[in-house]
């Protein structure tokens, strides 16, 4: 097997050598999901980090990342394999049309092997990889429904397959699972049972700091500290949605492109929708709350 993180400190820079800034806890059951081979669920709202732990994680390994993007009506057999019909179809009439000797069987046989298969991501995962075993991450798996959950929770148990036609086709090494959920629904105990489970919060203010340190790097210290000061009193105002991680990043991007060195009121109503994604959201916000919200993280700063 590969080389993983010898102790907890060693994911923690692991991590940061992919600028992904990760708290003691986090840094935690990831090395634990790496030492016992289990999966790590994470859950948590839209924009803290969820996905993006799993790219700095295979990354970091010297991995392959193979995503699987969970969508309302995901089935089965479409996450796991697919036949390449059109390919079957020119090789058939090939074969017909040299009016070949092959039996039906033999033919049937070498439509439905190997040459014809599309893997998809839960088959992938189980190949091996360059650097080992590869990292799966099944994606917002909130998205799914439950007969999916059933299936995904059998695939993980014992990491293997079955293509009808083929056979099992099991993982030599089992690959790195991470899960994540935006928790739109509660995703079945006996799935969180299997996995090692992590709420991902938002960051307290020193680490969103060092979170836009590492992913802006072009921002001054005064412009992140008031970015990052405001963004925070967001998150405690009575709003629909509240603002992520990727929207402070997304927000001092804006900021930079517009040569903005502080906030303002007026650069604040300008720039909102990079920040707040409903428009309820950014009325409430805009005009003399702004102003408000503004003073005090200024005064948190000073
Ligand atoms: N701890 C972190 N360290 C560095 N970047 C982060 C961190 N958390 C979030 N981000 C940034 O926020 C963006 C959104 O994160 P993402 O993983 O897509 O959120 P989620 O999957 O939880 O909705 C990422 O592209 C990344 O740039
Ligand atoms: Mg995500």
């Amino acid at each position: 097997m590969a080389e993983v993180p010898g102790s907890i400190g060693e994911v923690e820079e692991m991590l940061a050598r992919q600028d992904y800034i990760c708290g003691r806890a986090l840094a935690t059951v990831v090395f634990l999901s790496l030492r016992l081979g289990r999966p790590l669920f994470m859950e948590g709202e839209a924009g803290t980090g969820k996905t993006e732990i799993a790219k700095a994680l295979a990354a970091g390994l010297g991995r392959r990342l193979i995503r699987l993007q969970c969508y309302e009506g995901l089935d089965a057999s479409s996450a796991v394999y697919e036949w390449n019909f059109p390919a079957q179809m020119i090789a058939m009439r090939a074969a017909e049309a040299s009016g070949g000797a092959a039996s039906r069987e033999a033919l049937v046989a070498e439509m439905f092997s190997e040459a014809y298969l599309i893997e998809r991501p839960l088959l992938e995962a189980m190949r091996p990889g360059p650097g080992g075993a590869p990292v799966l991450l099944i994606d917002e798996i909130d998205r799914t429904d439950e007969p999916f959950e059933a299936f995904l929770l059998e695939a993980l148990g014992d990491f293997q397959v079955t293509v009808p036609e083929l056979g099992t086709i099991r993982a030599e090494e089992p690959p790195i699972v991470v899960l994540t959920s935006n928790r739109t629904r509660e995703v079945h105990d006996a799935l969180k049972r299997r996995c090692l489970y992590h709420w991902v919060d938002y960051p307290d203010v020193e680490r969103e700091l060092a979170i836009l340190a590492a992913r802006v790097p072009e921002a001054q210290a005064r412009l992140s500290q008031e970015v990052v000061a405001f963004v925070q009193r967001l998150r405690d105002a009575d709003l629909f949605k509240r603002p992520g991680v990727a929207e402070t990043i997304d927000w001092a991007r804006c900021l930079l492109a517009l040569d903005a060195v502080a906030l303002s009121p007026e650069v604040i109503a300008d720039t909102l929708g990079a920040v707040l994604k409903y428009q309820d959201d950014i009325a409430r916000m805009q005009g003399s709350e702004a102003a408000r919200i503004l003073a005090e993280a200024r005064a948190e700063i000073a």
